[in-house]
């Protein structure tokens, strides 16, 4: 099996100046750039070991470059990338978007507000869930879906903590998902249920998606986060996965972590 590559960016110049989501508000200018750089290096040394990790350079003033996974939506050559909803992240696109030129991705651009943190592509179905209600407007997704030759799967979100798809659900191997029920309304909870078997359901308490559990990394088995409560490390061991924690905690300061920190490049 060819590895899975993945994209990070350095924290060189992360910090909190502005808060465009709940965790922010309280955080400006709240983050250690030293403690910053030795978490992000723990995790970029953890996946390093499992999969193929590609750097893009970070910019100076776009701080919330370094969560890559909001470039957008990659599959088979095509890149879908991302549009911010709001202005204070709206550069960052321009430098995604030559990043995937530059990497001879085939680039499409949604006509409406899109960004990677909503969108989580099941390498081993034939669909993609994308999250809507506080990034991405539910007006992009059709498109997405024919660029990616996917059908599309649309989550309402409806807490503003849980603001983009990825901090409360996560698309696991063999069919799982791990995901926070109340993050979604009632139609989007029946959808999951529809898709996803009772067995293959791994419902996640408040404290956990508190903790960023829902944001995780999933490599083969391994399933990379910032946290998680030994209930759900053991849930998570019975499903045949390997939890690993690294703490991210200066990233959770300006609502992300291990997922956010990494887009997935699938072939
Ligand atoms: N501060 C960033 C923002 O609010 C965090 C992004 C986290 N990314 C994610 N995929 N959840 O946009």
């Amino acid at each position: 099996m060819p590895a899975t590559r993945i994209l990070m960016c350095p924290p060189d110049h992360y910090h909190i100046d502005y808060a465009i989501n709940p965790w922010m508000e309280r955080n400006t200018g709240e983050v250690s750039l030293e403690l910053a750089r030795e978490q992000w290096t723990a995790l970029h040394d953890a996946i390093a070991a499992r999969a193929e990790v590609t750097l893009i350079e970070p910019v100076e003033g776009s701080p919330d470059m370094v969560f890559t996974a909001d470039a957008g939506a990659v599959c088979g050559g095509v890149a879908v990338a991302c549009r911010f909803f709001h202005p204070e992240r709206q550069r960052e696109a321009g430098y995604f978007k030559r990043w995937f030129e530059e990497h001879d991705y085939d680039v499409h651009e949604p006509p409406a507000s899109f960004e990677g943190g909503d969108a989580w592509i099941d390498p081993e179905q034939p669909w993609i869930w994308i999250g809507y209600g506080f990034r991405s407007s539910n007006a992009a997704h059709r498109c997405v879906g024919e660029w990616l030759n996917r059908e599309v799967l649309s989550l309402k979100l409806v807490d503003p903590r849980f603001y983009h798809l990825d901090t409360c659900m996560s698309v696991l191997a063999r069919g799982y998902v791990m995901y926070y029920p109340p993050a979604f309304d009632a139609e989007s909870r029946q959808l999951i249920e529809a898709r996803v078997p009772a067995a293959k359901r791994i419902v996640v308490a408040e404290d956990d998606v508190m903790k960023f559990a829902c944001n995780a990394v999933n490599i083969e088995d391994t399933v990379i986060f910032n946290s998680a409560s030994d209930t759900l490390k053991s849930t998570l061991a019975e499903a045949g996965f390997d939890p690993v924690e690294i703490p991210l905690g200066e990233f959770v300061k300006a609502g992300g972590s291990a997922r956010c920190l990494t887009l997935k490049l699938l072939g």
